[in-house]
């Protein structure tokens, strides 16, 4: 994994838990309703220590029938506040983990969509697997804190100042002795719940390299097959686990010396207490009840305290999963549409105009390395410009720029008149339609995935694509016709085959500006032939760059532009530019076997 040092540093700590303030804010009203039924819950907890003292200090032991009545109603009021706590208890966990769930369900979602708006240099840096870790395995952590956490902290703060306060009110002294103690005891919990944040964050860290690893290589099993690698990538992959083991096991660590502490010191400061308490009840200075209140206030709150450094930990684990997804929510992608866009005028009958000036362009990753240097072409709507020249030479990057997945440095460049950094990206793409050079096909059918050129377009547009596109016959034989199953990224085509279904996606999205990207290079002699026949039709009434290495597609070009380490070297037609003698001359008598 490539870590991105120029992150904007996150809030650290519980405080980062603020930034899932606004995933919480729609769903006021619950929270609202989870808050009485936790208060509701606690008070009811807290009146049952006060029962028993009332049942202890009547005694058991005497005939009284009028004591036997009073008894039979103290009962009657416990069984009837148990009663209390059970629904309230209930309606709490339904309310909070509704809460959970939907919240996290709501993260998911919002860092996905987030993400898919990112620009390519996110992606430079971002392992996609590693995006997927974080929305499964840290929105998990965060369903654990909305979900459970948060109202456990609330409940126990509650019970712990609740009963604390009772405390104080059954017995000053002993009340007093106990808080100085615990004050004393806090201090080490709280240190240690800050390590066991930061190695949590650590570990869900190593299980994101993790990932984004095995996702790579499994995207790329036929390589590490023809290499014979299944060992040595199982075992990277071993070791990326068990370095995740041993940031978890670190923080499992620290988290028992956390429990241990806690227990330890808590209870021992209250068996204390109460010995002291036992000596008061036997010189006759509390009498037996108070002292079982007091036994069962400090129960409870203990019981707070215990609870409290548990939920804080997992707080604590929770922040640090925050921390990474709101990171990647707060990623700003450099290419986003401006505030106030500008609209392209109509679609013109013969298609758009381009006009590029001065492009100056270097990869943000490549500063000292110029893969446009001071590029200008004027291109007139319904022109088909072949693009040639040497691998490395820029052209790919110029369709980039074209579709603005970068920004230039310098230089504009104006979509019928109007410069693309002020249109809309979503309008800028709509009228532009790409058949990249590595070709992408979906894991569905083949309609679907043609149909990704105009998600509204009917069936038989679709098939009239695939014909345009000489895909038609070949989808025809598969199994099931339009609706065979292409394998995860295609893998169930050849690449000439993968080839004719994305150009039949990008006729069917029919745009007044068509990019092709050496869009015949993986196809044989006789679907070659099929494909350009089909492509001069598809150029028809539109303009096109055709970035080419084949004769034939450049001959019926308008005009040639020659290209070499990121400018134009040379235009002109085929036979003006083979009679100079230049680089064009030498590349067609090459036959253009570059890419
Ligand atoms: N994402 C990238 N980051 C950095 N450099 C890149 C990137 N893509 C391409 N380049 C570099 O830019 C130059 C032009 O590449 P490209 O436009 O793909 O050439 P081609 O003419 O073969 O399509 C090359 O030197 C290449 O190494
Ligand atoms: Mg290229």
């Amino acid at each position: 994994m490539t870590p991105n040092t120029d992150r904007p540093k996150a809030r650290s700590g519980l405080k980062t838990l603020a930034g899932l303030i606004p995933f919480l804010s729609p769903y006021r009203r619950r929270i609202f309703a989870a808050g009485i039924a936790l208060v509701i819950a606690a008070s009811a907890t807290l009146a049952i220590p006060y029962g028993f003292r009332q049942l202890i200090d009547l005694g058991f032991t005497t005939a009284d029938t009028q004591k036997a009545a009073q008894v039979n109603v103290y009962f009657l009021a416990l069984f009837a506040v148990a009663c209390v706590l059970a629904a309230s208890t209930a309606a709490r966990f339904y309310l909070v983990s509704w809460l959970g769930e939907r919240v996290t369900a709501d993260i998911r979602s919002a860092v996905y969509a987030h993400v898919l708006r990112q620009s390519p240099e996110f992606f430079e840096v971002t392992q996609t697997g590693e995006v997927l870790s974080r929305l499964t395995t840290d929105t998990t952590l965060i369903q654990t804190v909305v979900g459970t956490s948060i109202s456990m902290a609330l409940r126990n703060v509650l019970l712990l100042i609740g009963g604390l306060l009772m405390m104080f009110i059954t017995s000053i002294k002993l009340s007093f002795i106990i808080v100085v103690m615990l004050l004393a005891i806090i201090l080490p919990i709280v240190m240690i719940g800050r390590r066991v944040r930061k190695l949590s964050r650590a570990s869900q860290d190593r299980i994101a390299d993790a990932s984004g690893l095995a996702s790579e290589r499994m995207n790329a099993i036929a390589v590490v097959q023809a290499f014979a690698h299944e060992v040595h990538e199982a075992r990277q992959f071993g070791n990326a686990v068990e370095r995740a083991f041993g940031t978890a096991i670190d923080r499992v660590r620290a988290r028992s010396i956390l429990t241990v502490t806690a227990i330890l010191l808590v209870f021992g400061a209250i068996v204390f207490v109460l010995w002291l308490g036992a000596h008061a009840v036997m010189e006759g200075r509390m009498s037996a009840g108070e002292l079982g209140q007091f036994i069962l206030y400090s129960a409870i709150v203990s019981g707070a305290i215990g609870a409290l450094s548990e939920t804080l930990g997992d707080a604590q684990r929770a922040a640090g999963a925050s921390e990474r997804l709101l990171e990647l929510l707060a990623e700003r992608s450099p290419i986003a549409s401006p505030e106030h866009p500008q609209s392209l005028p109509a679609r013109a009958a013969n298609g758009s105009r381009l006009e590029l000036e001065h492009l100056n362009f270097h990869y943000p990753s490549r500063p000292d390395q110029p893969s446009l240097a001071d590029l200008s072409l004027d291109i007139a709507p319904g022109e088909t410009v072949a693009i040639v020249g040497p691998s490395g030479a820029g052209k790919t990057t110029l369709f980039q720029l074209l579709l603005r997945f970068y920004d230039l440095q310098t230089g504009n460049i104006r979509l019928d008149g109007v410069d693309i950094r002020s249109l809309k990206l979503q309008d800028l793409r709509n009228a532009i339609g790409i058949v990249p050079q590595d070709t992408v096909v979906f894991s569905a059918n083949a309609m679907e995935n043609i149909r990704y050129g105009r998600p509204e377009a009917t069936d038989a547009e679709v098939i009239d694509a695939a014909k345009l596109a000489a895909a038609h016959e070949f989808i025809e034989r598969l199994p099931e016709g339009y609706q065979s199953f292409l394998g995860e990224r295609g893998v169930r085509l050849s690449g000439g085959q993968r080839q004719r279904i994305a150009i039949a996606r990008a006729l069917l999205k029919n745009p007044p500006l068509l990019l092709l990207d050496e869009a015949t290079s993986a196809l044989d002699a006789e679907s070659e032939r099929l494909v350009q026949r089909a492509l001069e039709a598809a150029m028809v009434g539109r303009t096109t760059l055709v970035i080419a290495h084949r004769l034939a597609t450049v001959q019926r070009a308008t005009r040639i532009v020659v290209m070499e380490q990121g400018r134009i070297v040379e235009t002109g037609t085929h036979a003006s530019l083979v009679e100079a003698g230049g680089l064009y001359a030498q590349l067609a008598a090459l036959q253009f076997n570059t890419h």
